[in-house]
């Protein structure tokens, strides 16, 4: 099995990770099998998926292994299909960072272990599944809940984060700009679960939201349209002002990196709303049910 989307699991199993997350909270116990091996094979750049990953591994009883794909055969041509072939002959399990969802799919489909996708283009599952745990933390339920993704709503979290929280009930409002209108392939999609808006307007969006929830307007490979999402997306940053059109308790979020100023202010990220740094921490502890779920040990 592996985790290449959100739309890979099911209610059920996004449930079931987060009980053995919940396990995993004052629990470390090491993986049974002796030592697993997991490969972090990354395109993109990263911080905190890197390092979580990496940690929770060690902390389980396994180990990592990073490779940049810059500095691989891969940057010298070898396909996807062989390099995957070889890696799964060596380790237990891979985490991919890629451009391209059909480069991930590629890497999957000739992959003899489970692979999971640890940011796309399109997706970022682990992301969605370690913020949607933590909407549950925070209100001790998701179902009834109302979140609103402001910005850049067709960015890979805002996809990822409409699956997961709509499958476990969640009502979600995208708001953002004409002109960058969401993924009508995940809009749909998660509809069938429930409730998805879009708007463009800030305070229609926002009423009645329990979460706001933004990232950056420039994701990675979006460089060279830096300047013109900088104007277009400025009057989407969350601030103080903004949040006042959600409801009173209204909690922030953000999957981090924040560029402070821009799509968030550090008042915001900073003050009594944020959840960020808890949602943070989360990753870790949701990555390892992760793992222990691929590897068949659930426990
Ligand atoms: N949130 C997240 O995926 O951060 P990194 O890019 O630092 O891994
Ligand atoms: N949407 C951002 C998420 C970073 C964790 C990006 O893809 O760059």
């Amino acid at each position: 099995m592996n985790l290449l989307s959100s739309k890979d699991l099911s209610a059920a199993t996004i449930k079931e990770i987060f009980k053995l997350s919940d396990k995993l909270k004052d629990d470390a116990k090491p993986l049974a099998k002796a030592s697993p091996i997991l490969a972090l094979l990354f395109e993109k750049s990263s911080t905190r998926t890197r390092v979580s990953f990496e940690s929770a591994m060690i902390q389980l009883g396994g180990h990592p292994v990073y490779i940049d794909t810059k500095t691989s055969q891969m940057s010298r041509g070898e396909s996807l299909a062989d390099t995957a072939r070889v890696l799964s002959s060596y380790v237990d399990i891979i985490a991919a960072r890629m451009y391209r969802d059909s480069d991930l799919d590629e890497l999957a489909g000739h992959s003899s272990v489970p692979v999971i996708n640890a940011l796309t283009d399109l997706e970022h599952p682990c992301q969605a599944l370690s913020d949607v745990y933590t909407i549950r933390e925070e209100f001790g339920k998701v179902k009834g809940l109302k979140i609103a993704f402001v910005g850049d709503i067709a960015a890979n979290t805002a996809n990822s984060l409409m699956v997961t929280a709509a499958k476990m009930g969640a009502r979600v409002s995208l708001v953002g700009p004409r002109g960058y209108e969401p993924n009508m392939d995940y809009v749909l999609y998660a509809s069938r679960y429930e409730t998805i808006e879009t708007t463009d307007n800030l305070r229609d969006g926002l009423a009645g939201c329990d979460v706001v929830y933004t990232d950056t307007f420039i994701s990675m490979g979006q460089e060279s349209d830096a300047e013109k999402r900088r104007k277009l997306f400025a009057k989407y940053q969350l601030n103080e002002d903004v949040m006042g059109f959600a409801n009173k308790g209204a909690k922030v979020m953000h999957c981090l990196p924040a560029h402070r100023g821009e799509e968030i202010t550090s008042e915001l990220l900073d003050g009594k709303r944020s959840i960020v740094w808890q949602q943070a921490r989360n990753k870790m502890v949701v990555e390892k049910a992760i793992i222990l779920y691929l590897l068949n040990e659930r426990r």
